[in-house]
């Protein structure tokens, strides 16, 4: 099975006036490409610190990364932009949609700076939005959408450049807990055609949905377990 991520002595510290938030404090961590994996931990244990990491938003302090084999953790921004760009879609909490705009052309700025047709980048956003059962709505904006339709719709945006890695920090964050549930099957469904991703959670019950739970705790891993070997 091929790597996708490769954590080594990952260390992300924050130097304040008069002392240095360990943010991570030396985490070593393989995901291999088709896994589903979770970052489950209280506030405050580094899930989000991790996540931007791997998704190259954020730099580390020492360590080493590998995504699909790139030793990115010595590139410039510009090159890291490319990468993220390219490698790695994001959901986020908020579904960080243009307002004005309808869920077709949200998902096709995500092709803004791919050097491709209008033509192509609007049959590839139809794609996207097929591939997360939305295809019905595309002329909606976003207030004309449900809260989870949005979602999807943030996550069809996430899918356009068929990235290798999918990040999602919280993306049932501001949903209910039945149309959490149709994201989560959405989740497994993407996992089930071969999409490696990587879940970040509060919440035992969603972290369920992955094969594999990593917990964090003040900066550290410390347990890592596979469904069903509880
Ligand atoms: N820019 C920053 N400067 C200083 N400290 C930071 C910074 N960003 C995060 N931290 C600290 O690093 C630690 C980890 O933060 P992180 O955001 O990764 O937590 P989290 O697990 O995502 O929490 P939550 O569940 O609340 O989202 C926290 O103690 C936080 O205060
Ligand atoms: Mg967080």
């Amino acid at each position: 099975m091929s790597e996708v991520i490769r954590l080594k002595n990952v260390k992300k510290h924050y130097s304040m006036s008069d002392f240095v938030v360990k943010a991570l404090d030396g985490v070593d961590l393989i995901i291999n490409q088709g896994e589903f994996t979770s970052i489950i931990g209280p506030s405050g244990s580094g899930k989000s610190t991790i996540m931007n990491i791997i998704g190259c938003l954020d730099v580390l302090s020492s360590g080493e990364y590998y995504l699909v084999g790139e030793n990115v953790a010595k590139l410039s921004e510009r090159k890291l932009s490319d990468v993220r760009n390219k490698k790695i879609g994001f959901v986020f909490k908020s579904y960080n949609l243009l307002s004005n705009m309808t869920a077709l052309e949200n998902v096709m700025l995500a092709g803004k700076y791919a050097r491709i047709s209008t033509k192509e980048c609007k049959e590839k956003a139809i794609e996207s939005l097929q591939q997360v059962g939305l295809e019905d709505r595309m002329y909606h904006k976003p207030n004309e959408l449900s809260g989870g339709q949005q979602q999807r719709v943030a996550f069809a945006r996430a899918l356009f450049s068929s990235p290798q890695l999918l990040l999602a920090d919280e993306p049932t964050g501001n949903l209910d807990s039945k149309t959490s549930k149709e994201i989560l099957n959405l989740l497994t469904e993407l996992n089930n055609k071969g999409m490696t991703i990587v879940l970040v959670t509060h919440d035992l019950d969603i972290a369920s949905y992955s094969k594999r739970r990593i917990e964090m705790l003040d900066g550290l891993i410390v347990r890592d377990i596979l469904r069903g070997d509880e």
